[in-house]
């Protein structure tokens, strides 16, 4: 039995601005590639969040953190950009055009879910049921100027990323001042 589709750990950082975001994926990055700390490179991650949320942009940070060089294209329209690097896979997809929500299997996708590629995925939300948890969901909402991420850990193995993330002091937004009795 797989006990894995049982954790769930969300952890809430506050991102200023788009470095912040760029942070975040530059020390996500080196832990699918299978870095630090040191674990067999691979892993699946989940960017969900409105248009403009960032979820490209985080996938830029990570994807050159990586060590890709060269155009890093949104998959907007392809629904599919894929890079190598020696003998790590990465694959960065994109489902906002989904209206199926299987037509990811027709496309063949499911072949790229394996062990020890790296995959991230904007608009999982329209794949389906079919789509398997993420080791980690990334979710990033509009606050103030910047973007609120939830990271939540749907396997052992983003449970181990959630607890290797060094989050800058303050990271949590400023709350909202409340009433005084
Ligand atoms: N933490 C942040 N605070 C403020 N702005 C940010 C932050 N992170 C990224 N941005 C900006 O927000 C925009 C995000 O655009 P991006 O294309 O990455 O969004 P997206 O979530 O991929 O949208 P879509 O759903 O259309 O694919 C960029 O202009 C980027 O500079
Ligand atoms: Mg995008």
């Amino acid at each position: 039995m797989n006990d894995d589709k049982h954790i769930l750990k969300t952890i809430r950082v506050y991102l200023p601005d788009e470095d912040a975001t760029s942070a975040l994926a530059a020390q996500l990055a080196p832990m699918l590639c299978g870095e630090r700390p040191a674990a067999p490179p691979g892993g699946r991650i989940h960017l969900r969040g409105d248009l403009g949320a960032g979820k490209t942009s985080f996938t830029r940070a990570f994807l050159r953190a990586a060590g890709i060089r060269g155009r890093i294209k949104s998959p907007s329209y392809t629904l599919l950009e894929s890079y190598n690097l020696s003998n790590l896979y990465f694959y960065h997809l994109d489902f906002y055009r989904f209206s199926n929500s299987n037509e990811w299997v027709d496309a063949g996708f499911r072949d790229i879910l394996q062990e020890n590629a790296i995959v991230l995925i904007e608009w999982p939300e329209q794949a389906g049921k079919l789509l398997p948890p993420p080791d980690l969901d990334i979710h990033l909402e509009y606050a103030d100027a910047g973007r609120q991420a939830s990271l939540t850990a749907h396997s052992n193995k983003g449970l181990l990323w959630l607890t290797t993330l060094v989050l800058p002091p303050q990271a949590s937004r400023p709350q909202e001042p409340h009433d005084v009795d």
